[in-house]
């Protein structure tokens, strides 16, 4: 089969169209002929080797977590699904496969697709939205009425959290580069605010959760914004995030929380339900042919890409 390859860890150039071996299928295991996947800042960590401890030293190595597609062959163990049903979900773990014509997926790791989305919509929500879901439900405990900032609220995450946050009826500040204060207020931000003009710290405490998507904002500058039991989140696994997670798990009433997201059927299903009473939709910011990997890992790695880069398969 057709699947993009990292030959070894680097640049761009290490990304390589090749032909591979169809995936073995496990008895717990479904193998989906996969027509679209999105591209995350994660596949750029990996092909990096930011992440060599966890994604190893075998090459070649097969890319990509999110996908959607077509079930083409059930292990013998699945009972969830059946050959011809249209799914959508995320790998988990540190082994990428679906920028490839087919992948083999834990059946507790896929959901039935939106029927309303086509396979590059699904595409481009999984990874994206389950963190934004698992960030503000689980480490934050998000209530209707609260007053919750997203930073970096215009790429993938940040665009879910907006409407996220929204459908727990919440009033939400929005932090992003000007020209996309528009498109947020239409995802149902109250204010936005300009990173380049304006420093959020400089604030009395009015948020009762602050999600660092970006990563740049740290427990110890929010605090001081955050409401009495106020919640910082953040998504990027680094050590000043681990000491303020650790110094206020017990003492502090605000606390600083690290969302490490986790591959869900339950939570696809959520977000399949949310897709199809309308109060949640993907962005596409643009869609690539596998051939054109490498420019779409350059679009990803602008660090200002408006939602997900989807690549069609
Ligand atoms: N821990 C986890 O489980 C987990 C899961 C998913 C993602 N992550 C991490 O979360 C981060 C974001 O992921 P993503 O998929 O949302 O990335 P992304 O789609 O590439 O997000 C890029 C966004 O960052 C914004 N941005 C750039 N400079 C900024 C600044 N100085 N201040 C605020 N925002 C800024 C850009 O907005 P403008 O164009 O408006 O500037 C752009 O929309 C990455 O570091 C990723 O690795 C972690």
């Amino acid at each position: 089969m057709k699947a993009a390859i990292l030959t070894s860890y680097g640049t761009a150039d290490v990304l390589e169209i090749s032909d591979v071996p169809k995936p073995q299928l496990q008895a717990d295991e479904v193998l989906v002929q996969v027509h679209a996947a999105a591209v995350n800042p994660k596949d750029t960590f990996i092909r990096k080797g930011r992440f060599r401890r966890f994604s190893g030293n075998r090459f070649p190595m097969l890319a990509g977590f999110d996908f959607a597609g077509e079930v083409f062959e059930v292990g013998a163990r699945v009972k969830v699904t059946k050959v011809g049903d249209a799914v959508y979900g995320m790998l988990d773990g540190w082994q990428g496969g679906t920028f490839a014509e087919y992948v083999a997926v834990k059946a507790n790791q896929l959901s039935q697709k939106p029927e309303s989305l086509t396979f590059e919509e699904a595409a481009a929500m999984p990874l994206v939205s389950l963190t934004a879901l698992q960030a503000l439900r689980d480490k934050a405990n998000i209530k209707e009425g609260q007053e919750v900032c997203i930073n970096g609220a215009s790429g993938g995450v940040g665009s879910m959290a907006v409407q996220i946050a929204g459908i727990y009826k919440t009033i939400v500040t929005a932090i992003s580069n000007k020209h996309n204060h528009d498109f947020l207020h239409q995802l149902g931000a109250a204010e936005c605010i300009d990173y380049h003009h304006a420093d959020i710290t400089n604030n009395e405490p009015r948020f009762n959760i602050f999600f660092d998507v970006f990563g740049n904002q740290r427990f110890k500058a929010i605090k001081p914004i955050l409401k009495d039991s106020g919640v910082w989140v953040s998504t990027v696994v680094q050590p000043h995030v681990f000491l303020s997670v650790a110094k206020t798990m017990f003492l502090s009433r605000k606390k600083a929380k690290l969302v490490v997201v986790k591959s869900s059927r339950e939570d696809l299903t959520k977000v399949r339900e949310w897709v199809q009473t309308g109060e949640l939709k993907p962005i596409i910011h643009e869609i690539y042919p596998l051939e054109k990997i490498r420019e779409a890992y350059a679009q990803q790695e602008t660090k200002h890409t408006r939602g997900k880069v989807v690549i069609r398969i």
